[in-house]
């Protein structure tokens, strides 16, 4: 099988290098994704790397929907001149600006008592680099929150393709405000050679992988797959591999599609992004599109299949055009209790 080589742009950890010890930078870049290729397995990486570099000019028919419209760039004009026309344009993007603060109780039967109260922030959908402001409007909802831990489910760039050291330069931004631990998947906006990166600011990312977060000397499980919906290169078996079934486990997945698979594979509480709970919406929330192959009753907040939770997150960023309407941006705070007995 052919060996995809890895495509070495400019990265956020080499600006403000000097030029004599960019060479040195590069070879660091190199070790480190020979290192994460390591560690998510040759298949996962190819695949992965491989379908973004084919990936830079496609719209119609890859991943799980026909149409995307994050990938078609001349429609972004269009929606933006007509909003412009029609003289929405500027409320559009103050309602992108107003982030909520957002709260959802989650009653698990089996969860330990030390985690009765337990609170995860759930960022999602940042698209970093949209629009300079953003950062500073996310900072100081970060300062308004309490939590015990960050989870966050993807889609850092704007664009689905292309340099990402803008969204890594506003991540080194927001992160000082972001209480450690803090926990990452990848979304469909993502290239996976944005990894070092992330973890270099202390984010840790799970490709298809399962941590183990300890609270009061009780534990549950957190797992994330790999982006689900374009590059379904989501992999249960190895994110599901290491958690006890009878223990409560979370899992990060880019978007809600995959409700049926993580409700099946056992996970008590599934967090999502991805479809921004259509960013453009009717009044009454009806959004125009979800982007999401997946009833709409998954793709925007609190819901429930079978006996695993869920909650799909509108994000708080925007993207293709950073308006919204009747669809304000949010961050996410989870408290975990211990659900009644009957
Ligand atoms: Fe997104």
């Amino acid at each position: 099988m052919a060996h995809i080589p890895v495509q070495h742009g400019p990265s956020a950890s080499t600006l403000g290098t000097p030029r004599s010890q960019i060479g040195v930078v590069v070879d660091r870049q190199t070790v480190d994704l020979k290192r994460l290729e390591k560690r998510v397995g040759r298949v996962h990486w190819q695949q992965r790397v491989g379908i973004e570099a084919d990936h830079a000019t496609q719209i119609f028919g890859r991943g799980r929907t026909f149409f995307h419209i994050e990938n078609w760039y001349s429609i972004h004009t269009v929606i933006r001149l007509t909003l412009k026309a029609l003289g929405l344009y500027g409320r559009g993007l103050r309602n992108a600006a107003a982030i909520q603060i957002r709260h959802n109780d989650v009653f698990l039967p089996h969860l330990p008592k030390a985690f009765d109260g337990f609170t995860l922030l759930q960022l999602s959908d940042l698209h970093l680099d949209m629009d300079e402001d953003y950062p500073a409007a996310l900072i100081e909802r970060l300062r308004q929150i309490h939590y015990d831990a960050c989870v966050m489910t993807g889609d850092f760039r704007a664009k689905t393709y292309g340099p990402f050291d803008a969204a890594i330069a506003a991540l080194a931004k927001v992160r000082p405000h972001l209480r450690a631990p803090i926990y990452t998947i990848l979304g469909n906006h993502d290239s996976i050679q944005m990894v070092p990166a992330i973890e270099r600011l202390g984010i840790a990312t799970l490709l298809n992988e399962a941590v183990t977060l300890e609270h009061g000397g009780a534990r549950i499980h957190l797992a994330g797959i790999d982006d689900p919906h374009y590059y379904q290169v989501d992999n249960f078996d190895k994110a599901a591999a290491n958690i006890p079934p009878e223990e409560v486990s979370i899992l990060l997945s880019h978007s809600p599609e995959t409700y049926r698979l993580a409700a099946h594979a056992g996970f008590d509480l599934m967090l999502s992004g991805h479809t921004h709970g259509g960013q453009i919406c009717l009044p009454g929330g009806i959004a125009l599109m979800t982007n999401a192959d997946c009833p709409r009753a998954f793709c925007r907040g609190a819901w429930r299949y079978h006996t695993m939770q869920g909650y799909t997150s509108t994000g708080s960023g925007a993207s293709v055009v950073g308006v919204r309407f009747n669809c304000p941006p949010e961050i996410t705070l989870h408290h975990l209790r211990v659900a009644p007995t009957q």
